[in-house]
């Protein structure tokens, strides 16, 4: 290894690798922003190591967060002295403990507290004695078998299931208890064997608040589990309460829910509650937390017991809530038919995540098969797709006939926002962030307390309340409104004579496809496309687009010269439902027509969208070129377009921050038309001039590096004001028209 001294980590770092044949070109030695994982080894590199506590707890920090990730905890941890050429060896398995605990903030932060043992080892590599000594380390491939606990659970399972795509959640989590004994990998590892230690507890009991994010693939998008916070059953309880004291003096009751889980809801309910309850659930491992936990405090769980044909492929038999079967299970039937006993229905059924990522997973064919659904379809319900809806429409079908039955109910809005599904006596509710059920980002999911009786409204006030360090905080109110009109209802879908064929097709980032294949349309009247299905109440930025051409799915229609600033504020839409929003927008709020064109003769709104559409990153218009023919952008403040004409009538109307923003703007341009990338046959929008000429590298540090920083920092700029601009000037008028609703 060569003598000389580092000036940088980095620099050693990358010596010391190629020395000791380290590839970690083609491998990811360098992951998790650790110095190394080679084999079995953690390196650690300093410069020079003045303190061995402090750098080995630093690495201790990253084999804690790598346990917690689910990947394999090296056995042997390294501690690099650079210019000493020294290297000090640990054993992983001293550190168990300390490993097994959680570190929170980065791990190269206060490490000062930490009291090592010796080195197993402490090599000076300098000559060959100890080069080939940490070389034959090197070469070591073990590891340390790590416990597992709720904290790491979940990184383990989820790299089971990739590593086995075709796994089933008992194949990781089985257990030796009731009817069926799959031994899953947890108790008795195989594929992580020498990784992992035997979970010794008898049942899964431990892991009742993660049992949804332990399912496999499948089980996630099938069953659409997200589990319910304790503070927020706390919370939907008091609705119970007061459903409870409605109930005529004389009544029994009992509390129905199909869709129990492993129980929490339930698990905040008074004993007296309890012995009301009548639950149950599809997924077999939470039926049997769910058995463990409550099977001695309530009514009834069905099953049940436990009979040997239970287990069915995964899932319970008799337990589908919406098979026939369980429609007309007698033990609950004998309540529903009794009329004095009320039914408190109190779910929180299972919904599709579009933000999860599962959707192209194909559901297993004997579940698609639900009696519920076909019920709906045959009573001409329209919005079926959605499971929510499912349970929704069969609770008010089903079982809630009674004055006074109840229905506590956790869901998206969407039910009643857009779906229509419940026109019933509101009797109050709350907002909850859906980030603290397990959901991939924060949005709001509503708990609302209806009756039966026939009741329409147009709009729901609800309490918001958050959880902030595990406690619930209350956030003030929100009024929910119900949508009407899907925004597609103001396309325009006005076709011409004068209009020729074409083949030009933008993709989703506005760069040009030609498809001879497909013939669609284009003339000098058309300018743009715009994509757009439904409300857009989820994943705005997939159903809505401004684009210069054509868009395959045919979901949008051709912005034509004529009409064309009536259709800019659908990118403000866009843009609001992207990132204005916060969580209590989430899903709350929508798109709609409901107001039609009535924003047209508002001349300032008008005026806005125009300007902000055409300083916008999001319109994805791009001047392109097909052999010879230039296809001009015409939505950009650049020369001789149509919106940079058109901007000319508004010059004597431009309040201060467009003025601003248009200097800004042009500042931009003009510095955008100095570089060697510029093409003086095209028209630049800013989403262009970020595409085409904001060119930058990489560093050794791994930092984006801009060849022109002036363009860069102003197409920052031109981000932030917009946003601000948006806020002030678009937002108001976009709720008071009902484009946002
Ligand atoms: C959103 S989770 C709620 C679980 C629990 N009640 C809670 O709030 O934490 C929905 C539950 O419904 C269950 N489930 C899904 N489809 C079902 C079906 N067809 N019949 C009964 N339960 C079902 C899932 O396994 C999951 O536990």
């Amino acid at each position: 290894m060569s003598f000389r001294k580092f000036e940088t980590e980095r620099e050693g770092q990358i010596a010391f690798f190629d020395t000791f044949r380290i590839d970690y070109q083609n491998n990811d030695v360098l992951i998790d922003n650790t110095d190394g994982i080679w084999k079995g080894n953690i390196l650690e590199f300093k410069l020079n190591i003045n303190n061995i506590n402090k750098v080995l707890f630093q690495a201790i920090k990253y084999l804690s967060k790598m346990r917690v990730k689910g990947e394999s905890i090296p056995a042997t941890i390294l501690l690099v002295s650079l210019n000493e050429q020294i290297c000090y060896v640990f054993k992983s398995k001293d550190y168990f403990d300390d490993i097994h605990k959680l570190y929170f903030g980065a791990a190269s932060k206060n490490n000062d507290l930490f009291i090592s043992h010796s080195p197993t080892e402490k090599i000076d590599y300098s000559d060959q004695t100890g080069a080939f000594r940490l070389l034959s380390i090197l070469k070591e491939e073990e590891y340390m078998p790590i416990d597992l606990d709720e904290n790491c659970i979940c990184g383990w399972a989820e790299r089971y299931y990739r590593e086995n795509p075709k796994a089933a959640k008992g194949d990781f989590i089985g257990d030796d208890t009731g009817q069926v004994r799959i031994i899953g990998e947890i108790r008795e590892p195989r594929h992580f064997k020498g990784l992992i230690n035997p979970y010794t507890a008898k049942t899964n009991e431990k892991f009742k608040y993660l049992m949804d994010k332990l399912n496999d693939r499948l089980k996630k998008k099938d069953l659409g589990a997200f589990y319910t916070p304790i503070q927020y059953c706390e919370k939907a309880k008091e609705l119970v309460n007061e459903a409870i004291a409605r109930i005529p003096k004389g009544n029994d009751y009992i509390i129905l829910d199909r869709c129990a889980g492993t129980g929490n809801l339930e698990s905040v309910l008074t004993d007296e509650q309890l012995s009301h309850c009548v639950l149950s659930t599809y997924e077999y491992y939470e039926y049997k937390v769910l058995c463990e936990r409550l099977m001695d405090k309530v009514r009834l769980i069905i099953p049940p017991i436990e009979m040997e044909d239970t287990y069915d492929r995964g899932y319970v038999k008799c337990a589908d809530a919406m098979s026939k079967e369980y429609l007309e299970n007698v033990l609950i039937k004998k309540y529903i038919d009794d009329e004095h006993c009320n039914i408190i229905m109190f779910e929180n059924p299972p919904y599709r995540d579009d933000t999860s990522g599962m959707t192209k997973i194909k559901s297993s064919d004997f579940r698609q098969k639900s009696y519920v659904l076909e019920q709906m379809k045959a009573n001409g319900v329209k919005k079926v797709n959605e499971i929510a809806n499912r349970f929704i429409w069969s609770a008010f079908e089903y079982y809630l006939l009674k004055p006074n039955d109840a229905y506590i109910l956790f869901s998206p809005i969407k039910y009643w926002k857009l779906d229509n599904l419940v026109n019933r006596k509101f009797y109050g509710g709350f907002l909850f962030n859906k980030k603290h059920f397990h959901a991939k980002s924060p949005s709001a999911i509503t708990c609302i307390s209806w009756g039966i009786e026939e009741e329409t409204k147009e709009q729901l006030e609800l309490k918001i309340y958050d959880i902030e360090n595990d406690i619930i905080k209350y956030k003030g109110k929100k009024l929910v409104k119900k949508c009407y009109n899907e925004i597609t209802k103001l396309f325009d879908k006005r076709k011409f004579d004068t209009d020729n064929v074409s083949y030009y097709y933008s993709n989703t980032n506005g760069s040009l496809v030609v498809n001879v294949q497909k013939p669609t349309i284009a003339s000098d009247d058309i300018i743009a496309y715009f994509v757009g299905r439904g409300f857009g109440i989820s994943n705005p930025n997939l159903n809505f687009n401004l684009l210069r051409n054509t868009y395959t799915d045919s979901h949008g229609f051709h912005i034509r010269k004529d009409v064309y600033k009536k259709y800019l504020p659908l990118l403000s839409i866009k843009y609001y439902l992207m990132f204005l929003r916060d969580w209590t927008e989430v899903e709350l709020v929508c798109c709609s027509a409901d107001k039609g064109f009535e924003y047209y003769d508002d001349y300032e709104f008008i005026k806005c969208c125009f300007i902000f559409a055409n300083l916008n990153y999001y319109n994805k218009c791009l001047s392109t070129i097909d052999n010879n023919t230039i296809i001009k952008n015409e939505l950009c403040f650049d020369n001789d377009t149509l919106a940079s004409t058109d901007l000319n009538s508004y010059k004597s109307d431009l309040n201060k921050e467009e003025v601003e923003l248009l200097s800004i703007w042009s500042r931009l341009l003009d510095n955008a038309k100095k570089t060697k990338e510029y093409n003086s046959n095209l028209t630049y929008s800013p989403y262009q001039i970020e595409q085409e000429i904001n060119t930058y590298y990489v560093d050794d540090n791994e930092n984006k590096v801009y060849n022109y920083p002036e363009i860069n920092g102003d197409i920052v700029l031109l981000k932030n004001k917009l946003k601000e601009y948006h806020v002030k000037y678009i937002t108001p008028k976009l709720y008071k028209y009902e484009l946002i609703k």
